[in-house]
């Protein structure tokens, strides 16, 4: 099969904003981490993050406004079949203009390209921006697992077929 061949492309999202849309490259991921850091409870640290990129390198995408990262997303293909999101932010200034919807088709379209016929994810039941997000795109809560995250906060886990 072809790999996915995007090299860099400039999208205008649905509120109007252009972002530049490219693959992770290994030199990205301070900014990445600064994303990551500001994002979430327990950040993905620096070395999982080079180690994810080196591993993902199509499906750990980048987007770039004033040629400054403003967000990520990172799938991985598992079992040749599941297209599983682990990681998605945007920086906080720029949230709610459309690059998250962006990020996530643009994932989901380089892990089908790879032979995904389902999409799964997992989500802390409080974070509602981004089940609301998931759920815009056509994703379904399908269980619940309690004590997913270290703080013993329980994830939906959230699938989405590829019609
Ligand atoms: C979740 C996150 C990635 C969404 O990114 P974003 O770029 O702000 O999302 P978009 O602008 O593409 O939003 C698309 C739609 O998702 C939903 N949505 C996004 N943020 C929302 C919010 N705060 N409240 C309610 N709905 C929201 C809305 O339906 C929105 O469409 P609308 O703005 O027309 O109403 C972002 O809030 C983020 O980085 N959060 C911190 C990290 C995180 O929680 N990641 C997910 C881990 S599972």
């Amino acid at each position: 099969m072809l790999g996915w061949r995007m090299k860099r492309k400039t999208v205008t999202t649905r509120k109007g904003f252009r972002i530049l849309l490219r693959k992770v490259s290994l030199s990205d991921i301070p900014q990445i981490y600064n994303i990551e850091s500001v994002s979430f409870k327990d950040p993905y640290p620096p070395s999982l993050l080079e180690t994810l990129a080196t591993l993902n390198k199509d499906t750990f995408i980048v987007a770039e406004y004033n040629k400054k990262i403003v967000g990520y997303v990172i799938g991985v293909l598992r079992w040749d079949v599941i297209g599983h999101i682990i990681n998605i932010a945007i920086h906080p200034d720029f949230r709610r203009k459309g690059i998250g919807e962006v990020l996530m088709r643009e994932v989901m379209a380089a892990l089908k390209k790879k032979g995904a016929t389902m999409f799964r994810l997992e989500v802390r039941v409080s974070n509602i921006p981004a089940q609301c997000l998931y759920e815009r795109l056509g994703f379904q809560k399908v269980g619940i697992i309690s004590n997913y995250y270290s703080d013993g906060e329980a994830c939906y886990v959230m699938v989405k077929r590829d019609p």
